[in-house]
């Protein structure tokens, strides 16, 4: 029987290799997902044939993680307790979905993650593994304590050579972090007291702290059509490529640093830092199109749905009808979000720089104090008397009791 591991290069999953074979006497067909993380996929292959698995997959995922999962999110504004632009919870079920498909062509029974037990991320390769192929079995190592009794990063590298596997893996024990191209989140370290500052200088891998940016600002402007960034500074491009060039940009102005104390699914809190610097720019790009275009009570209403996707994104409920039935709400919004926005990066900030589209809801000689035939002053009088009506009603009602 086969079983998909998915598989980084490692330590970690590299010892799973042998793990899978020896306990289970599974034939282990690996596979690296690429979302962007922008790592070493050379002698990957090597690596994981090396250490017993029959074959290695690399997938590049990168431009539908950003069309199907980053866009989407984008449109919703999603973002988790105010802060957390989901560049991990995104990945997931894309992740999964890859595995799932590859399970399917190998005719594999299983798949495997290396996921803590702790933490969010098995719960999103999990529902995500479920919705899709609910007859494939789920293994996760670092659940079955009884089974996997290696208890550190030593044990890992002695369990690995006992097996023939004698690889150079680097012996930093540093921040945990998951990477992609939205995204690098760092857990881990001081950042597990609260107290404490992030050692930036130590930490920062997609952007640098404000205070070493540039003295300069710099002009960005982003073109979306119905809710979709097509260009930067006029030049038209696919979606990663777009997050690509805001990240490099977002990046040297120390854009997107976010310090978050945030509620895990299973019930703890969680201290973290991530870079989000391309994401954080679009993500404020478009809220500030939609300011535009979108009517009151549209934007009102999507504020609620926002708030849902990032809930259901975070929770890996990527799958299910509600995920399809918000986002269906969300593109119907998104009809006239075309447009351009354009912003000065200085030292952390996003700087308002002026906003065009055609479909701007906007009038300025509304606006204005100069009074037009759309707007009689007069109108204002009645409409204040219905208006401040319960209001009135109440303080009389109050009077009344205070005097009895
Ligand atoms: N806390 C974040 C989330 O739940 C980031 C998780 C990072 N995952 C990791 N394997 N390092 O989305
Ligand atoms: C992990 O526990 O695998 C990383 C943290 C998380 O999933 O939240």
């Amino acid at each position: 029987e086969k079983v998909i591991l998915a598989y980084s290069g490692g330590l970690d999953t590299t010892t799973i290799i042998p793990w899978l074979k020896e306990n289970f006497g599974y034939e282990v067909v690996c596979c690296c997902i690429d979302c962007g993380q922008g790592s070493e996929l050379d002698g990957l292959d090597e690596r994981a044939k090396l250490s017993g698995a029959s074959k290695l997959y690399i997938e590049d995922l990168v431009d539908d993680f950003c069309d199907n999962y980053i866009v989407p999110c984008v449109m919703a504004n999603a973002v988790y307790e105010n802060k957390y632009l989901l560049g991990t919870s995104m990945a997931r079920p894309a992740i999964a979905k890859c595995l799932v498909d590859i399970a399917r062509k190998e005719g594999a029974t299983a798949i495997c993650h290396g996921a803590t037990g702790k933490g969010n991320d098995q719960i999103r390769f999990e529902l995500a593994i479920k919705a899709l192929a609910p007859d494939l079995k789920i293994i996760a190592p670092w659940r079955m304590t009884d089974v996997w009794t290696l208890k550190s990063r030593d044990d890992e590298i002695e369990y690995c050579k006992q097996h023939g596997i004698d690889l150079p893996f680097s012996m930093d024990s540093s921040y945990s972090r998951d990477r992609n191209l939205w995204h690098i989140s760092h857990e881990g370290l001081e950042l597990e007291n609260p107290s404490l500052e992030p050692n930036y200088d130590h930490l920062l891998m997609m952007s640098v702290r404000p205070e070493k940016a540039p003295d300069e600002g710099e002009y960005v402007t982003i073109t979306f059509e119905e809710g979709v960034p097509t260009s930067v500074n006029g030049k038209s491009m696919k979606v990663s490529d777009v997050i690509r060039t805001l990240n490099e940009l977002g990046g040297k102005h120390g854009i997107g640093i976010v310090d978050i104390v945030e509620n895990r699914v299973v019930g703890m809190k969680s201290r973290g830092i991530y870079e989000t610097p391309g994401g954080t720019i679009l993500m404020e790009a478009h809220m500030q199109l939609e300011e535009l275009v979108l009517d009151r009570a549209t934007m009102d209403a999507k504020k609620d749905m926002s708030n849902k996707l990032s809930q259901i994104v975070y929770e890996g409920k990527w799958f299910t009808p509600l995920r399809e039935a918000v986002q269906a709400f969300v593109e119907s919004t998104q009809k006239y979000v075309t447009g351009t926005v354009k912003f000065k990066l200085y030292k952390g900030n996003i700087i308002k720089a002026g906003t065009i589209s055609p479909y701007s809801l906007y009038s300025e000689s509304l606006a204005s104090f100069t009074t037009g035939d759309l707007y009689d002053h007069h109108d204002a009088d009645g409409f204040i008397t219905l208006f401040g009506l319960p209001l009135k009603v109440r303080a009389m009602k109050m009077a009344e009791l205070e005097e009895a």
